[in-house]
């Protein structure tokens, strides 16, 4: 399986699309789009077709309403950061700007992290969209083509939505407005259409008039420019507004001013899903579950209950897996063809190889590499360990640090006695060894190939290939001490 970096879903999740977005781009002009672009000149479209692309990523805000000492833009969607999603979605960009707040350490670890790329700006104050675009200035003034920006709090839009928005510019327009219809247009900017089919305004919640918020189309946020001077346009925006800030929602209609289109792209209320607070989040979180669950079954897994089956961003799978109720895959799970994995597993960072069976009820944490045709069981905890080809560790054990090799069986309740307090050391189990039931294993330690261990054994010392390894006392039985103990006992006892 290849990774496509530029998706917000699985990456099994779009063979077809790459996600890369490019200037060039197809009409926006597709069905279910009403307010497509109509009447705006195509004579531009050769010219501009080729325009590079500056995405810039507004993240500079407090994100007052999720109540969290992180900053928005990190809570996850999927198992990676909404801001991280926006900018996988950005990757086909030429240049990306991510505007972030003071004190934001960790936001710029992430962006350093997730697309080193990118130029990192800081708004001071928080003024505004446009005043937040504005505060990647140097990043506008450099650049001459398309400018995208994208809302770091709306990690739902899709590559293909955003190609359709620079899709419109080439078509012609000037700015291109990513429009949805809520089933509740509460809290949003409404799309002011003219009879041309173009944005002539966008009128904020709190500005609006009584018929102006029964318009039912609304502003996703995204916008796409391609004006001449971008930062001269938005400098015109004024503050004069309820809420006293400088609006991004303002350059259509200056823009207009000026005679240039500012045309609608529609997108559905699901990509639109901006996130200011945790109930957002979670709602943001069911969109990005049920694309994953749809695309995993589309490219070949048997789902028995998708709702309970939950994806990461980068979760992989081959043809011919089957995944029973309940089932959570944290970032960095791969599974190989015809995997099984059985109701209530959670797994974290880990490699399940083809046919291999896991679960019900196990644990697979970071560098859990589960081999071919292996069986892990109920209660069973693998962290950084590789189990090979058929290997098995059917019930109750924990096995970290270390190699069990092929065809070899872990008894149940057999312990890896990895840590010592300070450090973590290795066990290595050769091939074919039988280690029998509740035996721990104190690492640094190595088992060879065919030994058996004794059950109950703590091993502390290197097994040699064929011995047994035995380490428990030598049983006491005490012919009829049961009898006698119950008849002292229980004697009927004599006097008042
Ligand atoms: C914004 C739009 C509104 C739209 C809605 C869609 C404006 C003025 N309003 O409202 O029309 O319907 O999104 O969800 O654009 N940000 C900064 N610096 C700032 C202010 C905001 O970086 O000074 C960032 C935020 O981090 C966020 C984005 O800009 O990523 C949007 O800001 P937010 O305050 O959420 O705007 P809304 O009130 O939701
Ligand atoms: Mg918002």
């Amino acid at each position: 399986m290849t990774q496509t970096p530029a998706q917000s879903l699985p990456h099994w999740a779009s063979r077809t699309d790459s996600g890369k977005l490019t200037s060039r781009g197809k009409s926006p002009l597709q069905p279910g789009n009403r307010n497509a672009l109509r009447n705006t000149e195509t004579t531009k479209q050769s010219r501009m077709a080729e325009s590079p692309l500056l995405v810039v990523a507004l993240a500079a805000g407090k994100g007052v309403r999720m109540c969290s000492s992180l900053p928005k833009v990190l809570h996850p969607i999927g198992g990676r950061s909404m801001l991280a999603h926006v900018l996988a979605g950005a990757a086909g960009a030429k240049r990306i700007a991510v505007v972030v707040g003071p004190d934001m350490e960790p936001v710029r670890a992430e962006v350093a992290l997730v697309a080193p790329a990118s130029e990192i700006f800081e708004q001071a104050e928080q003024l505004g969209t446009a005043h937040a675009v504005l505060a990647a200035r140097a990043a506008l003034e450099r650049h001459a083509g398309t400018v995208l920006v994208l809302f770091a709090d709306s990690p739902l839009v899709e590559p293909a939505t955003l190609r359709r928005m620079i899709g419109a510019l080439d078509a012609g327009a000037h700015i291109a407005v990513l429009g949805f219809e809520p089933a509740d247009p509460n809290g949003y900017g409404r799309l002011i259409v003219d009879d041309r089919g173009r944005v002539a305004a966008i009128r904020e919640e709190k500005d609006a008039s009584e018929a102006e918020r029964r318009i039912g189309i609304c502003n996703a946020g995204a916008m796409a420019f391609r004006v001449p001077r971008l930062a001269d346009l938005l400098d015109r925006i004024g503050n004069a507004n309820a809420k006293g800030e400088y609006y991004l929602t303002d350059a259509p209609a200056l823009a207009a001013a000026e005679g240039l289109v500012a045309v609608p792209v529609i997108c559905t209320a699901e990509e639109a899903l901006g996130v200011n607070s945790r109930a957002q989040l979670a709602a943001a979180e069911a969109v990005f579950q049920r694309r994953a669950r749809t695309r995993a079954m589309e490219e070949g897994a048997t789902l028995i209950a998708p709702e309970t089956v939950w994806f990461s961003y980068d979760t992989t799978l081959g043809r011919d897996v089957l995944i029973e109720p309940n089932v959570f895959f944290g970032p960095g799970v791969a599974i190989e063809d015809g995997a099984h994995i059985m109701a209530n597993c959670h797994m974290v960072g880990a490699r399940i190889r083809a046919g291999a069976r896991v679960g019900p009820f196990a644990r697979l944490r970071p560098g859990a590499d589960i081999g071919p045709a292996v069986h892990i069981g109920n209660f069973v905890e693998v962290k950084n360990a590789r189990l090979e080809a058929g290997a098995k560790a059917n019930h109750l054990a924990y096995i970290g640090d270390g190699r069990v090799g092929a065809g070899a069986n872990i008894g149940a309740g057999t312990i890896f006695c990895n840590y010592d307090g300070v450090d973590k050391h290795f066990t290595d189990v050769g091939a074919g060894a039988f280690v029998g039931s509740n035996a721990s294993l104190v690492a640094p330690v190595k088992i060879g190939e065919g030994a058996y261990i004794g059950s109950g054994s703590v091993i502390t010392r290197d097994v040699e290939a064929d011995a047994l390894a035995l380490e428990r006392s030598a049983q006491d039985v005490r012919p009829g001490w049961a009898a006698r103990f119950r008849r002292r006992r229980l004697k009927p006892r004599r006097g008042p």
